[in-house]
């Protein structure tokens, strides 16, 4: 599903150039669950940016779901990432001024659908995800774990087989942490392929496979019941 060759990223600022990966080979399969941990600054973002078609990769190619994505235009790079890819972010990324429910319909919106297909969707999706007694709270009388149940319900929307999210328990609380991590599971026993970047190794546990990156190398490929390779 998603196929990385030779993926090279360099930053350049001015006269300086900062490779943040350098040759990244990877493969990750429909419903796979896979943690991504490494130290700040060891190319976990800049790796979920390229999955996520938000970025691309300076060399190498990338091939998701059969399509060599460096060869879409801006079009098609964002029907992609609306149809394929569900984002998660460690700061939430809602919208402070709308609704719960307005967020989580915003992505349907943009795609056209009909008001009131998005609506039921919308509430179907926060029931999922324990927030229907919310819906009518703005982003600011929610905790954090339940911020990030908003966020994770938006990035179901659009029914994308593949969901990312780049450190999503960072800033919660142990508690929340597990309970949105038992949310993750869920999702991905329903089918979704999840790709996780995370500093704990207690919530990496919770994936399948954990790949460990360090200076933008991929160090270490593991998968749940099998020897490192
Ligand atoms: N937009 C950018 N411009 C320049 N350098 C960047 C940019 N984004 C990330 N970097 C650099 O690339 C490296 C990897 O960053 P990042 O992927 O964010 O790491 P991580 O998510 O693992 O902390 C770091 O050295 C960082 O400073
Ligand atoms: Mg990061």
């Amino acid at each position: 599903m998603i196929t990385l060759s030779d993926i090279t990223k360099v930053y350049k600022n001015g006269p300086l150039e900062v490779e943040a990966l350098s040759r990244i080979n990877l493969q990750i399969n429909e419903g796979e669950f896979v943690a991504i941990m490494g130290t700040s600054g060891s190319g976990k973002s800049t790796l979920m940016n390229i999955i996520g078609c938000l970025d691309i990769p300076t060399s190498g190619t990338y091939v998701l779901d059969g399509q060599e994505v460096q060869t879409l235009n801006e079009d098609e790079l964002s029907k992609v990432r609306n149809r394929k890819i569900g984002f998660v972010f460690q700061s939430f990324n809602l919208l402070g001024r709308q609704t719960v429910l307005q967020n989580v319909t915003l992505p349907m919106m943009y795609a056209g659908m009909p008001r009131d297909h998005r609506q039921e969707r919308a509430l179907h999706l926060l029931e999922k995800v324990g927030l229907e007694g919310r819906v009518k709270h703005r982003p600011t009388e929610l905790s954090g774990g339940q911020k990030q149940r908003v966020a994770i319900a938006r990035a179901l929307t659009m029914g994308a087989p593949i969901l990312l999210a780049d450190e999503p328990t960072g800033n919660l609380d142990s508690k929340s942490s597990h309970d949105i991590m038992a949310l993750f599971k869920e999702i991905h026993q329903e089918g979704t392929t999840i790709v996780l970047v995370t500093h704990e190794p207690d919530i990496a546990e919770h994936a399948d496979r954990i790949l460990l990156f360090g200076d933008g190398k991929l160090l270490k490929d593991t998968r749940k019941g099998s020897v490192p390779s």
